[in-house]
């Protein structure tokens, strides 16, 4: 067998396999809101889905991964406008500071927001906001959450185990600013929020960007036997998904092995990484790149290959060429692998929504939006097509029952619709 063909046989999942991770996915839901063993953190939100009765003007932070934005919303018969809008990268490009590492603490992490929030609140202004923070997190009230670990190759110091919304209300207050955290959310919450305040049927949230992860309505929480959004966190999924020795290879290297495998098969900080491991293995067994000179100098070091190359390297076959120097063959071989990898990635994601749409509506009697957001989702060449490909295929006759439609904005605007929430109540 060739090696394209082989490959291609690793790296496939076929309709057999997307319905054995849907089932496989809807019983670690069920087991995880039982509280028994399950790769799902299935974490309470505190909240519902939005009436359509919220309004007012609301400031939102958005901390979701390497970059913060925070902004200011006005919320009205279920429409939702953006007034005014900061936002940063954690790490300047010329590498002179990094707010993402250990040797930053979460004091000056949370100084740099209040200092952008600072930037949108006039003398005198008094505002609710609420928080879109992007990682596990245990919360115990809608406004009380314990941070359990980082995620996305973030490790600020003196974060994990505090509520991030104590950290921002005394960085605000340290700025004298009269602003009063009183949410804080998941982004994959705050897409379905926003996607709630427009569709009925919108019941399931996630994220395919930087990260990857997945929220649903529960109808009835065991916790408060109301319907209550549920973070799964279910970049943890790690059930039978079809790992290669090139998935082994990147968690291996990665800040947490064993962690956050389904993630490191479709999110956009490992799908260029995984290309990369895939590449420069083939290229040291000699199987491809016979002159791999540009591969080692300019991919050699983890994490050199960002995911937006390989949305180009799967559009583009000279640009290929280009990068590496190759030959017209050898780029059509890297353009199939990167195109095999995203596919992969959105026939895993797939098989995860099925398995959430299952656990709420068994025999699909009714219509289930996927609200989604991220750059995955909205910009790598094949994806949402791959994606919604997996769902007919694995759906057949039901296909139709079950759509996904990109939201944007959902962790920005869902945070201020957040907030308004909490005061309508
Ligand atoms: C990571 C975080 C999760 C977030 C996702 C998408 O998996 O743990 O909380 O929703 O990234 O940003």
């Amino acid at each position: 067998m060739d090696l394209l063909q082989s490959l291609a046989n690793e790296f496939a999942v076929s309709t057999d396999k997307m319905n054995e991770v849907a089932q496989n996915f809807k019983k670690a839901i069920e087991n995880g809101l039982k509280g028994g063993k399950s790769p799902l953190l299935m974490m309470p939100s505190y909240i519902g889905k939005p009436s359509g009765e919220e309004s007012g003007t609301f400031l939102a932070v958005d901390m979701g991964g390497t970059n913060v934005r925070v902004a200011k919303f006005s919320i009205k018969d279920r429409k939702i406008t953006k007034i005014a809008e900061v936002s940063s990268g954690l790490r300047s490009n010329d590498g002179t500071w990094d707010y993402t590492t250990s040797k930053t603490t979460a004091e000056e992490l949370f100084d740099f927001f209040a200092g952008k929030i600072a930037q949108i609140v006039g003398p005198g202004e008094k505002y609710l906001l609420g928080h879109t923070f992007s990682f596990p997190t245990k919360q115990t009230d809608i406004n009380t959450a314990t941070l359990l670990m980082w995620m996305k190759e973030i490790s600020v110091t003196g974060a994990v185990g505090k509520n991030p919304n104590q950290l921002l209300l005394e960085a605000l207050k340290r700025k004298k600013l009269d602003v009063k955290p009183c949410a804080i959310i998941n982004d994959t919450v705050g897409t379905l929020l926003v996607a709630a305040c427009q569709y009925a049927d919108a019941d399931i949230g996630t994220i395919l960007g930087t990260g990857h992860n997945t929220c649903y309505a529960e109808p009835s929480h065991p916790v408060t036997g109301k319907p209550m959004i549920v973070n799964m966190e279910s970049a943890n999924f790690d059930w039978e998904l079809p790992f290669t020795e090139y998935d082994n290879l990147l968690d291996a290297a990665s800040n947490k092995p064993g962690g956050a495998r389904l993630e490191k098969m479709v999110s956009g900080v490992y799908l260029g990484e995984l290309v990369r491991i895939i590449l420069s293995r083939l290229a040291s067994q000699g199987s491809l790149l016979k002159d791999n000179s540009k591969l080692k100098s300019t991919y050699s070091e983890k994490n050199s290959l960002p995911s937006k190359e390989v949305s180009e390297f799967i559009r583009n076959r000279n640009y290929i060429e280009l990068t590496f120097d190759c030959s017209p063959k050898e780029a059509e071989m890297i353009q199939n692998i990167s195109a095999m990898v995203i596919k992969r990635g959105a026939r895993l994601a797939a098989g995860t929504y099925i398995g959430t749409v299952l656990h709420i509506d068994p025999e699909l009697r009714n219509q289930h939006m996927v609200a989604v957001d991220g750059s995955i989702y909205e910009k790598m060449t094949g994806f949402k097509e791959e994606l919604r490909r997996g769902l007919d295929e694995a759906l057949g006759n039901k296909a139709d029952k079950i759509r996904a439609q990109l939201v944007k904005d959902g962790s920005g605007a869902g945070a201020a619709v957040a907030a308004a929430m909490v005061t309508e109540n």
